[in-house]
Protein backbone atom coordinates (compact mmCIF):
# COMPACT_ATOMS: atom_id res chain seq x y z
CA UNK A 1 0.00 0.00 0.00
CA UNK A 2 2.56 2.43 -0.74
CA UNK A 3 2.60 5.04 -3.82
CA UNK A 4 6.28 6.19 -2.75
CA UNK A 5 9.75 5.96 -5.04
CA UNK A 6 12.09 6.27 -2.12
CA UNK A 7 10.32 5.07 0.94
CA UNK A 8 7.59 2.14 1.64
CA UNK A 9 5.01 2.65 3.89
CA UNK A 10 2.92 -0.26 5.21
CA UNK A 11 0.24 -1.15 7.89
CA UNK A 12 -0.41 -4.53 10.00
CA UNK A 13 -1.66 -5.50 13.08
CA UNK A 14 -1.93 -1.54 14.15
CA UNK A 15 1.78 -0.96 13.47
CA UNK A 16 3.06 1.32 10.57
CA UNK A 17 6.00 0.53 8.84
CA UNK A 18 8.25 3.24 7.42
CA UNK A 19 11.33 1.50 5.00
CA UNK A 20 13.84 4.00 4.03
CA UNK A 21 14.52 2.18 0.60
CA UNK A 22 17.28 3.68 -1.81
CA UNK A 23 19.61 0.46 -1.11
CA UNK A 24 21.97 0.96 -4.12
CA UNK A 25 22.63 4.57 -2.58
CA UNK A 26 22.53 2.89 0.94
CA UNK A 27 19.54 4.76 1.34
CA UNK A 28 20.96 7.94 1.35
CA UNK A 29 18.41 11.04 2.53
CA UNK A 30 17.19 13.20 -0.68
CA UNK A 31 14.74 15.70 -1.07
CA UNK A 32 12.47 13.32 -2.44
CA UNK A 33 12.76 11.12 1.02
CA UNK A 34 12.51 13.98 2.74
CA UNK A 35 9.02 14.29 0.93
CA UNK A 36 7.59 11.15 1.47
CA UNK A 37 8.53 10.82 4.92
CA UNK A 38 6.70 14.00 5.66
CA UNK A 39 3.97 12.58 3.74
CA UNK A 40 4.13 9.51 5.78
CA UNK A 41 4.67 10.55 8.98
CA UNK A 42 1.34 12.75 9.22
CA UNK A 43 -0.27 9.65 7.72
CA UNK A 44 0.84 7.45 10.90
CA UNK A 45 0.07 10.70 13.07
CA UNK A 46 -3.24 10.84 11.50
CA UNK A 47 -4.60 7.32 11.28
CA UNK A 48 -6.46 5.71 13.96
CA UNK A 49 -5.13 2.56 13.09
CA UNK A 50 -1.61 3.07 13.89
CA UNK A 51 -0.56 2.50 17.26
CA UNK A 52 3.18 2.36 16.75
CA UNK A 53 4.97 3.05 13.86
CA UNK A 54 8.44 1.41 13.04
CA UNK A 55 11.22 2.56 11.19
CA UNK A 56 13.72 0.57 9.48
CA UNK A 57 15.72 0.39 6.11
CA UNK A 58 15.85 -1.75 2.71
CA UNK A 59 18.54 -3.58 2.02
CA UNK A 60 21.72 -5.39 3.73
CA UNK A 61 23.90 -2.32 3.69
CA UNK A 62 22.61 0.59 5.81
CA UNK A 63 20.07 1.90 7.38
CA UNK A 64 21.08 5.18 6.04
CA UNK A 65 24.65 6.39 4.57
CA UNK A 66 23.95 10.54 5.37
CA UNK A 67 22.68 13.45 3.63
CA UNK A 68 22.83 12.42 -0.45
CA UNK A 69 26.45 13.61 -1.47
CA UNK A 70 25.16 13.93 -4.85
CA UNK A 71 22.72 16.30 -3.93
CA UNK A 72 24.93 18.99 -1.72
CA UNK A 73 26.36 20.10 -5.40
CA UNK A 74 22.99 20.87 -6.45
CA UNK A 75 21.20 21.83 -3.89
CA UNK A 76 19.36 25.08 -4.26
CA UNK A 77 20.57 28.76 -3.01
CA UNK A 78 20.67 28.87 1.14
CA UNK A 79 17.27 30.93 0.99
CA UNK A 80 15.31 28.97 -1.28
CA UNK A 81 16.41 26.56 0.92
CA UNK A 82 15.64 27.91 4.04
CA UNK A 83 11.99 28.26 3.02
CA UNK A 84 11.54 24.64 1.76
CA UNK A 85 12.70 23.72 5.02
CA UNK A 86 10.33 25.76 7.10
CA UNK A 87 7.49 24.24 4.37
CA UNK A 88 8.50 20.56 5.10
CA UNK A 89 10.56 20.60 8.26
CA UNK A 90 10.47 16.96 8.37
CA UNK A 91 12.67 16.92 11.29
CA UNK A 92 9.90 18.69 13.56
CA UNK A 93 7.52 16.84 12.27
CA UNK A 94 9.27 13.81 13.46
CA UNK A 95 9.93 15.21 17.33
CA UNK A 96 6.42 16.07 16.97
CA UNK A 97 4.68 12.49 16.28
CA UNK A 98 2.60 11.84 19.22
CA UNK A 99 2.58 8.18 18.63
CA UNK A 100 5.72 5.84 19.92
CA UNK A 101 8.86 5.28 17.20
CA UNK A 102 11.04 2.84 17.04
CA UNK A 103 13.81 2.65 15.26
CA UNK A 104 15.67 -0.52 13.91
CA UNK A 105 19.06 0.20 13.03
CA UNK A 106 21.63 -1.99 10.69
CA UNK A 107 24.59 -1.54 8.95
CA UNK A 108 25.94 2.35 8.34
CA UNK A 109 23.51 4.28 9.92
CA UNK A 110 25.95 7.91 9.94
CA UNK A 111 24.99 11.34 9.48
CA UNK A 112 21.07 12.07 8.84
CA UNK A 113 20.60 8.51 9.39
CA UNK A 114 21.97 8.97 13.26
CA UNK A 115 19.97 11.85 12.96
CA UNK A 116 16.52 10.01 12.33
CA UNK A 117 17.46 7.27 14.73
CA UNK A 118 17.73 10.17 17.10
CA UNK A 119 14.31 11.20 16.70
CA UNK A 120 12.73 8.09 17.57
CA UNK A 121 11.71 7.01 20.96
CA UNK A 122 13.38 3.82 20.82
CA UNK A 123 16.78 2.18 19.27
CA UNK A 124 17.08 -1.37 18.72
CA UNK A 125 20.40 -1.94 16.38
CA UNK A 126 21.64 -5.21 15.17
CA UNK A 127 25.31 -6.21 15.86
CA UNK A 128 26.78 -5.10 12.51
CA UNK A 129 25.31 -1.46 12.82
CA UNK A 130 28.20 1.35 12.74
CA UNK A 131 27.47 5.06 13.93
CA UNK A 132 29.57 8.19 12.86
CA UNK A 133 28.52 11.75 12.42
CA UNK A 134 30.66 12.82 9.42
CA UNK A 135 29.64 16.43 8.88
CA UNK A 136 32.91 17.86 10.83
CA UNK A 137 35.18 16.02 7.41
CA UNK A 138 32.73 18.01 5.04
CA UNK A 139 33.21 21.06 6.55
CA UNK A 140 29.83 21.32 7.95
CA UNK A 141 27.78 20.52 10.56
CA UNK A 142 24.59 18.41 11.38
CA UNK A 143 21.13 20.01 9.94
CA UNK A 144 18.70 17.61 11.42
CA UNK A 145 19.24 18.15 15.01
CA UNK A 146 21.94 16.26 15.59
CA UNK A 147 24.26 18.66 17.66
CA UNK A 148 21.19 18.74 20.14
CA UNK A 149 19.72 15.10 19.88
CA UNK A 150 22.89 13.58 20.29
CA UNK A 151 23.79 15.31 23.15
CA UNK A 152 20.07 15.17 24.87
CA UNK A 153 20.39 11.32 24.66
CA UNK A 154 23.86 10.33 25.36
CA UNK A 155 26.50 12.24 27.60
CA UNK A 156 28.24 15.77 26.41
CA UNK A 157 31.95 14.14 26.38
CA UNK A 158 30.87 11.35 24.04
CA UNK A 159 28.52 12.71 22.04
CA UNK A 160 31.34 15.78 21.19
CA UNK A 161 33.54 13.32 20.68
CA UNK A 162 31.53 11.67 17.61
CA UNK A 163 30.89 15.13 16.36
CA UNK A 164 34.20 17.03 16.72
CA UNK A 165 36.53 13.79 15.70
CA UNK A 166 33.99 12.42 13.27
CA UNK A 167 34.66 8.68 14.75
CA UNK A 168 33.01 6.12 14.46
CA UNK A 169 31.48 3.80 16.79
CA UNK A 170 30.24 0.15 16.82
CA UNK A 171 26.97 -1.13 18.06
CA UNK A 172 28.40 -2.49 21.15
CA UNK A 173 29.90 0.82 21.99
CA UNK A 174 26.65 2.62 21.30
CA UNK A 175 24.56 0.10 23.72
CA UNK A 176 27.31 1.19 26.40
CA UNK A 177 26.61 4.79 25.72
CA UNK A 178 23.02 4.54 25.38
CA UNK A 179 22.28 5.54 21.98
CA UNK A 180 20.38 2.52 21.54
CA UNK A 181 18.57 0.94 23.96
CA UNK A 182 19.57 -2.94 23.03
CA UNK A 183 21.60 -4.50 20.60
CA UNK A 184 20.55 -7.76 18.94
CA UNK A 185 21.98 -10.44 15.80
CA UNK A 186 21.47 -9.09 11.97
CA UNK A 187 18.52 -11.64 11.64
CA UNK A 188 16.53 -10.92 14.94
CA UNK A 189 17.05 -7.37 13.93
CA UNK A 190 13.00 -7.30 12.45
CA UNK A 191 11.66 -9.18 14.89
CA UNK A 192 13.20 -7.93 18.00
CA UNK A 193 11.33 -4.72 17.22
CA UNK A 194 8.36 -6.10 16.24
CA UNK A 195 8.01 -8.00 19.40
CA UNK A 196 8.03 -4.74 21.56
CA UNK A 197 5.86 -2.90 19.49
CA UNK A 198 3.25 -5.58 20.06
CA UNK A 199 3.50 -4.95 23.32
CA UNK A 200 3.25 -1.02 22.67
CA UNK A 201 0.29 -1.54 20.61
CA UNK A 202 -2.08 -3.48 22.95
CA UNK A 203 -1.65 -0.31 25.41
CA UNK A 204 -4.54 2.29 25.77
CA UNK A 205 -4.14 4.80 22.79
CA UNK A 206 -4.51 7.58 24.70
CA UNK A 207 -2.32 6.51 27.72
CA UNK A 208 0.24 5.71 25.36
CA UNK A 209 0.15 9.45 24.05
CA UNK A 210 -0.11 10.90 27.21
CA UNK A 211 2.86 8.59 28.25
CA UNK A 212 4.95 9.88 25.71
CA UNK A 213 4.09 13.36 25.84
CA UNK A 214 4.60 13.65 28.83
CA UNK A 215 8.39 12.25 28.79
CA UNK A 216 9.14 13.98 25.16
CA UNK A 217 7.97 17.48 26.79
CA UNK A 218 9.04 16.83 30.85
CA UNK A 219 12.42 16.68 29.46
CA UNK A 220 12.46 20.22 28.20
CA UNK A 221 11.09 21.30 32.00
CA UNK A 222 11.97 22.02 35.46
CA UNK A 223 10.98 19.26 37.04
CA UNK A 224 8.34 21.29 38.93
CA UNK A 225 6.46 21.95 35.99
CA UNK A 226 7.19 18.02 34.66
CA UNK A 227 5.31 16.94 37.57
CA UNK A 228 2.75 19.33 36.72
CA UNK A 229 2.45 18.17 33.53
CA UNK A 230 2.30 14.87 34.32
CA UNK A 231 -0.47 15.55 36.54
CA UNK A 232 -2.61 17.56 34.08
CA UNK A 233 -2.25 13.96 31.96
CA UNK A 234 -3.11 11.85 34.49
CA UNK A 235 -5.95 13.55 35.31
CA UNK A 236 -7.03 13.26 31.76
CA UNK A 237 -6.76 9.88 31.76
CA UNK A 238 -8.89 9.54 34.68
CA UNK A 239 -12.09 11.07 33.05
N1 LIG B 1 25.05 10.00 -0.74
C1 LIG B 1 24.87 9.52 -1.99
N2 LIG B 1 25.26 8.28 -2.37
C2 LIG B 1 25.86 7.52 -1.42
C3 LIG B 1 26.08 7.96 -0.10
C4 LIG B 1 25.64 9.27 0.22
N3 LIG B 1 25.77 9.77 1.45
N4 LIG B 1 26.70 6.99 0.59
C5 LIG B 1 26.86 5.97 -0.26
N5 LIG B 1 26.36 6.29 -1.49
C6 LIG B 1 26.35 5.45 -2.69
C7 LIG B 1 27.73 5.35 -3.31
O1 LIG B 1 27.97 6.48 -4.14
C8 LIG B 1 27.64 4.06 -4.08
O2 LIG B 1 26.93 4.30 -5.26
P1 LIG B 1 27.43 3.60 -6.65
O3 LIG B 1 27.27 2.11 -6.40
O4 LIG B 1 26.47 4.12 -7.68
O5 LIG B 1 28.83 4.00 -6.88
C9 LIG B 1 26.72 3.19 -3.20
O6 LIG B 1 26.04 4.12 -2.33
C10 LIG B 1 27.49 2.23 -2.32
O7 LIG B 1 28.45 2.98 -1.59
P2 LIG B 1 29.99 2.55 -1.50
O8 LIG B 1 30.77 3.77 -1.10
O9 LIG B 1 30.41 1.85 -2.75
O10 LIG B 1 29.94 1.50 -0.32
P3 LIG B 1 31.11 1.14 0.69
O11 LIG B 1 30.62 -0.01 1.48
O12 LIG B 1 32.40 1.00 -0.02
O13 LIG B 1 31.26 2.43 1.66
C11 LIG B 1 30.43 4.17 3.12
C12 LIG B 1 30.19 2.78 2.50
C13 LIG B 1 29.21 4.51 3.96
C14 LIG B 1 31.70 4.12 3.99
C15 LIG B 1 30.63 5.20 1.99
O14 LIG B 1 29.60 5.01 1.02
C16 LIG B 1 30.58 6.63 2.46
O15 LIG B 1 31.53 7.11 3.04
N6 LIG B 1 29.45 7.33 2.21
C17 LIG B 1 29.31 8.73 2.55
C18 LIG B 1 29.00 8.93 4.02
C19 LIG B 1 28.80 10.40 4.28
O16 LIG B 1 29.73 11.16 4.31
N7 LIG B 1 27.52 10.81 4.42
C20 LIG B 1 27.15 12.21 4.47
C21 LIG B 1 27.03 12.67 5.87
S1 LIG B 1 26.57 14.36 5.91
Amino acid sequence: MSDFEVIIYEKKDNKGYITLNRPKALNAYNIKMRDELFEALNAVNDDPEVAVVILKAAGEKAFCAGADLSEFLTAPPPVAARQVRFERDVWGLFLQIKKPIIAALHGYVLGSGIEMAMCCDIRVASDDAKFGVPEMGLGIIPAAGGSQTIPRLVRRGYALEMLLSGRWITAAEAKKIKMVNRVVPRAELLPAVEKIADVIRNHDRTALTCAKQAVVEGLDLPLSQGLELEARLANLLRY
